[in-house]
Formats: structure tokens, sequence, C-alpha cells
């Protein structure tokens, strides 16, 4: 039903040329993989290199990030417009974005909405911080989160979204959360308002992916999880042979 999603997330990692070489090696080693879509995320300036190295391979691409407007005076900033070319995905809403650049939901409502203009897949993140985490706050955070983020969608436009459910607290920190903590989450606090929001059976279909400190070590206890359908992953994914690992644990719990 749900086709599992692994998507890796570079962050500000990777030269052009290193870049280059971390996706030739990927391709090699996931070469026999069925089953799992694979993404990867890269620094916009190496984007095109990696679109080209990855081409006639069933690896796909996306951006980290986007902005709303279409065109114009916003220096530094790159449209979806412009990423509809290179990648057929976008992160959207990342907790490093919402902490260091100052996104809202409403922002992410924004970007989303630009970037399925322009055919792009979105890539929502979700997720509590610590002190959030601590006062039992990640059920009414991140169900405020999803519903914020995705209002005014249709049904029709959801179907090209995958969430992502990433605990701040989680991140790079060594400290993932547990497979079963996360599938709650995922189960009642976004399949939950998703479906409150754009019914039942759309809710059931959307992917969701966990992440947060995933490795080859622990990927085996979240795709164990029925709700949960991939993973987004960020300082393992820059290692062609931790992702590879990550990608294949997939493949054999799916
Ligand atoms: P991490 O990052 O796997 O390094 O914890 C995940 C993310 O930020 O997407």
């Amino acid at each position: 039903m749900r086709v599992p999603i692994i998507a890796g997330n570079w962050k500000m990692n990777k030269t052009v040329s290193e870049a280059i070489d971390l996706v030739r090696e990927l391709r090699r080693l996931v070469i026999d993989v069925e089953k799992v879509e694979i993404v990867v995320c890269p620094p916009f300036v190496a984007l095109s290199s990696v679109a080209e190295a990855l081409s006639g391979t069933k690896i796909k691409v996306g951006a980290q990030n986007v902005y709303f407007e279409e065109k114009g005076a916003y220096t530094g900033e790159v449209s979806a417009a412009m990423l509809a070319g290179l990648g057929e995905y976008v992160i959207i809403g990342h907790s490093e974005r919402r902490q260091y650049f100052g996104e809202t939901d409403e922002s992410v409502n924004q970007k989303v909405k630009a970037a399925l203009a322009h055919g792009l897949k979105p890539i929502v993140c979700v997720g509590e911080n610590l002190k959030q985490y601590e006062a039992n706050e990640t059920g009414a955070v991140v169900s405020l989160q999803i519903k914020s983020g995705l209002v005014g969608l249709t049904v029709e436009q959801l179907k090209s979204i995958v969430i992502a459910y990433e605990p701040i607290w989680a991140i790079g920190t060594g400290k993932a959360a547990t497979g079963a903590g996360a599938n709650s989450v995922v189960s009642i606090n976004i399949r939950g308002p998703l479906s409150e929001l754009f019914g039942e059976s759309i809710a059931q279909a959307t992917r969701v992916q966990y992440g947060g400190s995933v490795t080859p070590g622990n990927i085996a206890e979240f795709m164990a999880m029925p709700e949960i359908d991939g993973a987004l992953v960020g300082g393992a994914s820059l290692k062609a042979n931790d992702f590879a690992e990550i990608i294949k644990a997939t493949a054999k719990a799916k």
C-alpha cells in the first residue's frame, strides 16, 4: 500500500565533488534494492551534478528548502520553479530551519503550496522540542504543526506529500525515539489530524517517516512499526555504506 521511502538529508555538508563521489558509491550499493523509494537531498549547489550522476538510476533527488515567492528581489533564495527541473522532492519546515531561520507553520504552508504548484513533492517536517516532550505536549504540538502546515490543501494535493516526524531532541543527538513512541505519535497526532482534515482514507494512504538519529543499528526497530513508512536520515546519510544499510534493512522489513 504505502511504498516505504528513505530520504537522506545531507544538510550543509559535502562539496560538489564530494557529493558526486557519495552518490556514485551509493548507486552501486543499492542497485539491487526494490520496493523502497530512495531520495538524496544535497545542498542546492550540488543538485544538478547529483541529479546527473544519478540519471538512469532509481535514486531520486530532493532539495532541502524552497522559497514560496515565484521570483524577484529575494537575494539568496531559490524558487520552486527553479527546483522543478532538478529534483522531485523538497524538504520543508525542517526543525533547523524553524530554529535558525525563523520558519513558522505559516511559511511552511506557503512553501508547501508553492512546491506543489510546480510539481515538487514536499517532505513536511514536524516534531516537538525537548521542553515540549518533557511537558507532555508532543501531541498538541505535532497536531498543530500538521493542521497549520497543511491548511488549505486538497485531498488530491495531499497525495504528493510525505510527512517526517522528527522529535527535535532526537536530531543529531544519538538519542533516537523508541519505535513504539514514534509509532504512537504518527498514529494519533499525525494520521489523526490528517483524517479530521482530509478524511480517513487519505490519512491512511499518506506516508510518514521517522527522523532523528536513525542508524543502521536502530532502523529495524522503526521499520517494524506499522505506522512508520520510512526514515529521514541526517548524519548516517553522509556515509554511503550506512545509508545503504538503512535502505536494505527497510526493504527487508517492509
Ligand atoms: P540525524 O538528522 O539523522 O542526523 O539525527 C535527521 C534530520 O535532521 O533530518
